[in-house]
């Protein structure tokens, strides 16, 4: 056996070189395995072994690039001269894959003239998730194999192919049975020596590309069919450009230099940099620095609901979703029948669109049972989530019957949108068991979960919490008790904003096309219009003092009702309104303001600065733990574009502190104390300090 490093071993096995990567935890591509591939492969070129096999050790292939060196200084052999070696040995290079070959590591092995898998093996190239592009030739490389549509495919989309279905597409040559992968790659490997099999260079295959050319179509469509889904970003765009380089260029090497200066764009951007730093920022959000990751954890084994409305069902079904059984009370037998008969909805139209097998359906909507009474439901919970009507006096209620009811030791929730936690645990004679577990609208859908600290929540119960985010699938954020939360109250600045540049002459359209340009899904109004108009809108007392009162008055509740801020279609297309328009206009001329043209730059600066400045508030006050936990609720939870980062990301984008205070400032003295700029904003401003440094 040669050590060629200290991750790399070379050793020989009868005729077959063996090279073995043993980078943990998962071999990715730092300098060391780059240079342990580049010596380790010219040893083997220089042995007499007639083939070399290239398998790593631990859990996974190369599992890609070492992202913790982005943007540093390169050391050592690049990974293009490792991929040169590899793909000019003399002799057969086989590179035997299990655990994920991703990105850099797919690349890598795209540079061996033959790959083995073991089925559970999953290869993928990924990096558009960070907003770049795979720049080590494998947007040349790829649709060589697999041909222009699934290269299209895989680069935009990132997704992994399991190993079977990289077997059906030619990016892998043999399936090797599981857990004998080296064994199956020794045999591959003297059967291409004994059979005299070619060395195979991707870069000289060109079949698949020449049936591309001359059907600019392909890529037309393809853009076309995902504008959507790839509206904002550039790292698609970039991607698809690659591959229509491949397929145009008169040389693999004239590809390449497409990719190469795509990729260099890429990376030195503003996207990329957010993409990147949003994907540090959910890991860093699971770290409590009061928590450590040794806290016991309650177990939880069953769960309790209270409302079966909107929330109570979305988030009962989470549980079920991972095998936990929920009990779900309502008040009444015709609520409890409805919103048991929603979650079986949803799972069959989950199952009809292929999500989940008929099957998963039974045994889903099994694990969920309905029931009128706390006390005869609730006595062997582990944890109970309270999602009834927003409202103070009933919530209480009920905590001092959960109080009364629950087993001790069991975590009593509420999932209230921004009510004080601290005032509902005091109901209780065990306010260190309760919590606040904020779930998203559709919450079997959203990804995101605020878990809210009240003053006496024990520790145990917020790593119980968080650990129970990561099994049904949600991201959690910890904030504190404040009103709204951290995403709520970050939205009150915007809400207000977009209903005042209403007030100042700008339509509702106009701040929704600002903001849908910016990156959201929507705009506020479009939003209010989905919702409902009328959501916490009560008849008996709405005498036209908002524009929303005036509209509801009329009944343009939103979607619903065919019309609202907008005038919608039969398919639900939105017009802006002449209707609104007047209201509007009526409403202004009665309120003695002079309507002026408002700018779109001024539309986007009042709504996004004073969240940023909110969200300094709410770090100031010790509601959330660092700026970057800020970004990932907004992301997660409020369709923030993540290639802007987050609202703090993009504070620092846009200039830091320094900018941000200084419009502010020129808002506040224009248009009112609204605008108060947070004394940490001061602060960082005066030295010099950007939103990142808040970091807990
Ligand atoms: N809808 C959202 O987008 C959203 C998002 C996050 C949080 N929340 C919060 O979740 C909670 C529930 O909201 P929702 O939208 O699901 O409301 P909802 O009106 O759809 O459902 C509330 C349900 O609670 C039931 N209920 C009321 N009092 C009860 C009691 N004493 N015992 C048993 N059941 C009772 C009602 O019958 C109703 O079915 C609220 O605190 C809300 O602020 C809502």
């Amino acid at each position: 056996m040669t050590e060629i490093n200290s991750v790399t071993t070379l050793t020989q096995d009868g005729d077959i070189a063996i090279i073995t990567l043993n980078s943990p935890p998962v071999n990715a591509l730092s300098a060391k395995v780059r240079e342990g591939l580049y010596e380790g492969f010219k040893a083997a070129n220089a042995s007499d072994a007639k083939a070399t096999v290239l398998i790593c050790d631990g859990r996974t292939f190369i599992a890609g690039a070492d992202i913790t060196e982005f943007g540093g200084a390169m050391t050592g052999p690049s990974l293009y001269d490792v991929q040169e070696v590899m793909e000019n040995s003399p002799k057969p290079v086989i590179a035997a894959i299990h655990g994920t070959a991703l990105g850099g590591g797919l690349e890598v092995a795209l540079c061996a003239h033959y790959r083995v898998a073991v089925p559970s093996a999953r290869v993928g190239l990924p990096e558009v998730a960070l907003g770049l592009l795979p720049g080590a030739g494998g947007t040349q490389r790829l649709p060589r194999i697999v041909g222009v549509e699934a290269a299209l495919d895989m680069v935009t989309s990132g997704r992994h192919a399991p190993a079977k279905q990289a077997l059906g597409m030619g990016l892998v040559d043999e399936l090797v049975e599981e857990g004998k992968l080296l064994e199956g790659a020794l045999a591959f490997a003297r059967k291409a020596v004994a059979e005299g099999k070619p060395l195979v260079k991707v870069r000289e295959n060109n079949a698949k590309l020449e049936a591309a050319r001359g059907h600019p179509e392909i890529f037309a469509e393809f853009r076309k069919a995902n504008a959507r889904k790839f509206r904002g970003f550039a790292a698609p765009e970039a991607n698809i450009k690659c591959i229509e380089a491949a397929v145009n260029s008169a040389s693999f090497e004239e590809g390449l230099k497409v990719e190469r200066k795509l990729f260099g764009e890429l990376m030195s951007g503003s996207q990329s940099a957010a993409q990147r730093y949003y994907f540090f920022a959910e890991r860093q959000a699971n770290k409590i620095p009061d928590v450590p990751d040794d806290t016991p954890i309650r177990p939880i084994r069953k769960v309790g609901i209270i409302g079966a409305g909107t929330m109570g069902g979305g988030i009962a079904m989470n549980f079920a979703n991972v095998g936990i059984p929920v009990v779900i009370v309502e008040q009444q037998q015709e609520a409890l029948d409805r919103g048991l008969g929603v979650i079986r909805k949803n799972y069959e139209r989950t199952a009809s669109r292929g999500g989940i097998t008929a099957e998963q359906v039974e045994q889903r909507t099994g694990l969920i049972t309905g029931s009128l009474s706390m006390e005869d439901s609730f006595k062997d919970v582990d944890l109970v989530i309270e999602a009834v009507f927003e409202r103070m006096d009933i919530k209480k209620d009920i905590f001092a019957k959960l109080d009364a009811i629950c087993k001790p030791g069991a975590i009593l929730a509420t999932n209230t949108s921004g009510l004080d936690i601290d005032e509902i645990a005091a109901v209780t004679k065990r306010p260190q068991d309760v919590i606040g577990l904020h779930f998203f609208s559709p919450a079997n859908v959203m990804k995101l979960l605020e878990i809210v600290r009240a003053d006496h929540t024990a520790k145990d119960v917020i790593a119980t919490s968080m650990k129970l985010a990561r099994q049904i699938g949600k991201i959690a954020v910890l904030a504190g008790v404040t009103p709204g939360f951290i995403g709520n109250r970050i939205l009150a600045q915007r809400q207000r904003e977009a209903q005042n540049l209403v007030m100042d002459g700008a339509m509702p359209w106009d701040v929704d096309r600002v903001l849908y340009d910016f990156g959201f899904p929507m705009g506020p109004f479009a939003m209010g219009d989905l919702a409902g108009l009328d959501i916490g809108w009560v008849k008996e007392k709405s005498h036209g003092e908002t524009i929303r009162d005036v509209l509801c008055e009329m009944d343009r509740r939103g979607q619903k009702t065919g019309a609202g801020y907008y005038d919608y279609d039969e398919n639900r297309n939105a017009k802006p309104s002449p209707v609104t328009e007047k209201i509007i206009n009526d409403f202004i001329a009665k309120s003695g303001i002079n309507p002026r043209k408002v700018g779109d730059d001024e539309i986007l600066e009042r709504c996004i600065f004073p969240m940023i400045n909110e969200g300094v508030k709410i770090l100031e006050e010790k509601k959330a733990i660092r700026a970057s936990d800020v970004d990932v609720v907004w992301v997660n939870g409020y369709g923030w574009p993540v290639y802007r980062g987050g609202p703090m990301f993009y504070g620092d984008l846009v200039g830091g502190p320094a900018v941000v205070l200084k419009k502010m400032q020129e808002f506040q003295a224009k248009m009112g104390d609204q605008f108060k700029p947070a004394a940490l904003l001061e602060k960082l401003a005066a030295e010099g300090k950007t939103f990142a440094d808040l970091k807990g």
